[in-house]
């Protein structure tokens, strides 16, 4: 058994922590454990990130979490540094929180940020520590990354590895991270396990948090296995809407009334536009292409079938527009309403939102799209389509309103007012987030995927 960071300096203090990777994970996971009160170092490769957050600037748009930078700032429990050797002489518990894009031309999960983070620290790590992945990665990784640090750390097998899956969903990553559903320890001693709960004493001593303690592949799979479980609720959804529109049904109405059967539940069981995003997309794709590799592809191929339908809902947007415009896009003018993957995030990864945006533009229609957060990022990579400044402003003139992210202030839109500024009342609800009967009274053409 390893003696792993049963270092006599964590038995008598709170382990110290560094955070490698300053994205959306990282940044939330540093700030949070900091105001929780445990000293915590963030280490990234982009100074300009870490430059940022030092002066209190929170790269990304999370509600609630550059209040709590701040606070996390001024309490000096928090700093960033790019300088891997500070963090080996700081952290007794290091978490790699850096991110396993899909792979450009591939379904797999690209390793690189992970393996370069991973070795980068190794050489700094003179003493025993805990390494904690907490990286969506491909089960095998951890394996794998424990070779390296017993190879390259000079500290040798005194440094162990740890899993330890992250859940947080964007725009509740405050709540997420205080007040977890659940810890998983994936652990290979008992002394790593005991590290992970002083690492989370903050966490566990404030809330009844289930903690699962399991070994290193287990660990490593929860993740995959929970976001493809909800991606399949997801497309389950969304195939009864396919359904539904070749018989007339109404899915809204089907998917409330499967919601009251408490075996099912009503979470994520909300048809539309399916799901996008950095996570769920690229994490059911890597899952199958790991699958396979190990020989078990036959287990999850299914996973192919959902990402098929959630790409159809995108495909069939479009088709609901062209259909309104009267069979034919060219010169319609479009606003769109939405650029985010979901609402509360200017997260465009993805974005079914975008996708449709720009299918539109391609089929010939003149796209006007607006976003409350996401603007900036989708202009950025979508340069091609027109932006306005308001809900309104994009719709003013528009012979079709398209919604494909449902923000509130979208939802809260009253139909009379809107139906003054656009040239046609033609309106496609792309998330079911409008009241169908309230804008077929103020006079227009409602559709939606999966209703008649
Ligand atoms: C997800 C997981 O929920 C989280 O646990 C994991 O750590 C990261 O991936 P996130 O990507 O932030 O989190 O978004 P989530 O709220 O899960 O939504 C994902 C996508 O599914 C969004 O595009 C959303 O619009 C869509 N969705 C969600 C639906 O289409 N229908 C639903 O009923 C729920």
């Amino acid at each position: 058994m390893l003696q792993t960071a049963a270092d006599p300096a964590t038995t008598t203090r709170s382990p110290r922590l560094t955070v490698i990777g300053t994205g959306y994970l990282g940044a939330t996971h540093a700030i949070c454990m900091a105001v929780l009160g445990m000293e915590v170092l963030g280490v990234d490769v982009d100074a300009e990130k870490t430059a940022r957050l030092a002066a209190g600037e929170v790269p990304f748009f999370e509600p609630g979490l550059p209040e709590l930078l701040r606070k996390a700032l001024d309490s000096g429990r928090l700093r960033f540094t790019t300088d891997f050797e500070e963090a080996g002489a700081f952290g007794d518990v290091h978490f790699l929180c850096v991110g396993t894009p899909q792979t450009k031309g591939s379904d797999a999960a690209d390793l690189t940020y992970v393996r370069a983070a991973t070795a980068a620290l190794a050489r700094h790590l003179d003493r025993p520590a805990l390494v904690v992945g907490k990286s969506t990665v491909p089960v095998g990784t951890a394996a794998e990354l424990t070779e390296m640090l017993h190879a390259l750390a000079p500290a040798g097998t005194q440094v162990e590895l740890a899993w330890n899956p992250e859940f947080l969903r964007e725009g509740f990553a405050v709540e997420d991270t205080m007040n977890p559903d659940r810890l998983v320890f994936g652990v290979s001693s008992p002394s790593a396990e005991a590290v992970l709960r002083a690492a989370f004493a903050p966490v566990l001593d404030m809330h009844d948090t289930p903690v699962v303690v399991t070994d290193l592949e287990t660990a490593e799979l929860v993740k995959v296995a929970a976001n493809s479980f909800l991606a399949t609720k997801i497309s389950y959804i969304n195939a009864m809407a396919e359904v539904c529109e070749a018989t007339g049904a109404d899915v809204t109405a089907l998917a409330k009334a499967l919601s009251y059967d408490s075996r099912i539940g009503g979470k994520f069981l909300r048809p539309g536009l399916g799901f996008g995003g950095g996570c769920l997309p690229k994490d059911i794709r890597a899952f199958r292409h790991r699958a396979t590799e190990l020989g078990a592809g036959q287990a999850v191929a299914f996973l192919g079938e959902v990402d098929a339908i959630n790409r159809r809902r995108r495909a069939r947007t479009v088709d609901l527009v062209r259909e309104l415009a009267g069979g034919d896009l060219s010169g319609v003018r479009v606003a769109a309403w939405g650029a985010a993957f979901k609402p509360d995030s200017d997260d465009i990864r993805d974005a079914p939102a975008l996708d449709v945006a720009d299918a539109l533009q391609r089929a010939g229609a003149h796209v006007t799209v607006y976003d409350p957060v996401a603007m900036d990022n989708a202009r950025r990579d979508y340069p091609q389509l027109r932006y306005a400044t308001s809900a309104m402003g994009a719709a003013s003139g528009a012979d079709v309103v398209v919604l494909l992210t449902e923000w509130t202030q979208f939802r809260e839109v009253d139909p009379q007012l809107l139906g003054k500024v656009v040239r046609q009342r033609q309106v496609v609800d792309g998330r079911h987030a409008l009241d169908p009967v309230a804008w077929r009274a103020a006079g227009w053409t409602y559709r939606a995927l999966g209703r008649p």
